[in-house]
């Protein structure tokens, strides 16, 4: 009579196999990390907070494959810590990129002044109140703030090229 048959749940694999396997996984992982991950820094309202804001910014747009967006995004997000800035806050301000959607690019700076941001028509002598002019061209007008308990979320939005 035949013993207990014994039932191998593991199917096995040729070296090659895993190794194929494994390098599958790490690809899909690579590429959904590039698409979902946004990039975060927590700065002091500093002036040299804005080229840190830079290198976050270039660095995810690098990852992303977006290198066309780069001088944009780089003139929207010194505008954002400049103002940010002169908030005169004290602690920290939250800088980030992040894709709202594949095609959308959301560069946010979170600042602890319950002050609103106002877009100013500058006169064409004036050399201030120039920045969220630019931010509003740069973006085709899609920026925005969001205010919460302690301060507010001054985002702007770069368009994906297609293709
Ligand atoms: N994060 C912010 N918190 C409070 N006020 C802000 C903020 N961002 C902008 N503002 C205010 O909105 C107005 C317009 O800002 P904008 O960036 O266009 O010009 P500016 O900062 O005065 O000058 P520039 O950017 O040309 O150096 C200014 O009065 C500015 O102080
Ligand atoms: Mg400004």
């Amino acid at each position: 009579m035949a013993g207990p048959r014994t039932v191998n749940w593991e199917k096995p694999d040729s070296g090659l196999t895993c190794h194929l396997r494994e390098r599958f996984v790490s690809a899909i992982a690579q590429a959904s990390s590039r698409v979902l991950v946004p990039a975060t820094a927590v700065l002091p309202y500093r002036p040299e907070s804005a080229a840190r804001a830079r290198r976050l910014v270039r660095g995810k747009l690098v990852d992303w494959e977006l290198e066309g967006l780069i001088d944009d995004a780089q003139l929207i997000v010194s505008e954002l810590v400049g103002n940010a800035v002169r908030t005169g806050c004290l602690t920290h301000m939250t800088v980030r990129i992040r894709r709202v959607t594949a095609g959308i690019v959301r560069i946010s700076v979170r600042d602890g002044s319950r002050t609103m941001p106002v877009l100013i028509a500058a006169g064409v002598d004036e050399e201030c109140h120039r920045g969220l002019a630019l931010i509003h061209r740069l973006t085709r007008g899609q920026w925005g703030v969001t205010a919460d308990e302690f301060g507010k979320t001054v985002h702007a939005d770069l368009r994906v090229p297609a293709g």
